[in-house]
C-alpha cells in the first residue's frame, strides 16, 4: 500500500468510528435514561438493561479512541495527539476538533468514574455522571459541525434520528419522575393500599 492510499484508509476509517461513535454514545445515552428508571428492555431483564449500559459504553470509548487515533495517525492534515484531549489547541478546525476534544474529555471522565465507582461516593460517582448530559450535545457538535458529510443527505437522516431518539428519551424520563409520588406520600400510599387490602372482621 503507497502512502497515499494507506492515508485514504485512514481517512475514511477515522469518519467511520466516529459515525459508530456517536450511534454508541446515543444507545448508552437511551440505555441509561432506562436505567435511572429501572425500565426494561423487551423481555430482558433489569439487570440485562445495566450490562448493556456499561458494555456498550465501553465499546463507545474503542470506537473513539480508534476515532482519535486514526484521525492523527492519518497524514493528510496534521493533528498533534494532545489536541484531542487539551480542547481548542489543534490547528486544523481548531473549533470543531476543541469541542471534540471537549465531548471526549467529559465522557471519559463519566466513564473513568464508574470503573472507580466502589471507591467513590455515590454522590461523587452522580455529580459526574450528570456530565454525560452535556457530552452528548457537545458530542453532537463536532459530528455535525466538523463533518461537511454529515450537513446533508442520509448522514443529517441520520443525526437528526439519533437527536429526535433522545428528545424522545429525555421526555419520556421527565414525565416518568413527574409521575412519582413524593417520598411522604409514598408511604401514606401504601398504608392505604394496604390498608384496603386487609379483610375486615366478619367478611368471607
Ligand atoms: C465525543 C467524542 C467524539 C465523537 C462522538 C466524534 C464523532 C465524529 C463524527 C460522527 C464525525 C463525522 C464523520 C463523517 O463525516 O463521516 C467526526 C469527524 C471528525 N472528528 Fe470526531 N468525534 C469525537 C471526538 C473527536 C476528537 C477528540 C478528535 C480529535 C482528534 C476528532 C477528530 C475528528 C476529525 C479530524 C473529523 C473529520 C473532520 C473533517 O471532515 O474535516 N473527533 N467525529
Amino acid at each position: 500500500m503507497n502512502a497515499a492510499s494507506s492515508s485514504t484508509w485512514m481517512w475514511y476509517a477515522s469518519r467511520a468510528t466516529g459515525v459508530v461513535a456517536l450511534l454508541l454514545l446515543t444507545a448508552v445515552a437511551l440505555l441509561g435514561l432506562m436505567v435511572s428508571r429501572q425500565a426494561r428492555l423487551a423481555d430482558l431483564p433489569r439487570f440485562a438493561v445495566t450490562g448493556l449500559h456499561r458494555n456498550l459504553s465501553l465499546l463507545a470509548v474503542a470506537f473513539l479512541l480508534l476515532h482519535v487515533l486514526t484521525a492523527v495517525a492519518d497524514g493528510y492534515v496534521t493533528i498533534a495527539l494532545d489536541s484531542a484531549v487539551i480542547p481548542f489547541t489543534s490547528r486544523y478546525e481548531r473549533l470543531w476538533l476543541g469541542i471534540g476534544a471537549v465531548g471526549l474529555d467529559l465522557f471519559l471522565a463519566v466513564i473513568i468514574t464508574s470503573l472507580l465507582r466502589g471507591h467513590l461516593g455515590r454522590r461523587a460517582w452522580y455529580a459526574v455522571h450528570l456530565l454525560s448530559y452535556a457530552s452528548w450535545p457537545i458530542a453532537f457538535a463536532h459530528s455535525v459541525g466538523s463533518s461537511g458529510d454529515m450537513q446533508s443527505g442520509w448522514m443529517l437522516l441520520l443525526a437528526v434520528a439519533c437527536a429526535a431518539a433522545l428528545a424522545a428519551g429525555i421526555t419520556w424520563r421527565v414525565r416518568a419522575a413527574a409521575r412519582d409520588l413524593p417520598r411522604a406520600q409514598r408511604v401514606h400510599a401504601l398504608m392505604a393500599e394496604l390498608h384496603a387490602r386487609k379483610p375486615r372482621a366478619g367478611a368471607q
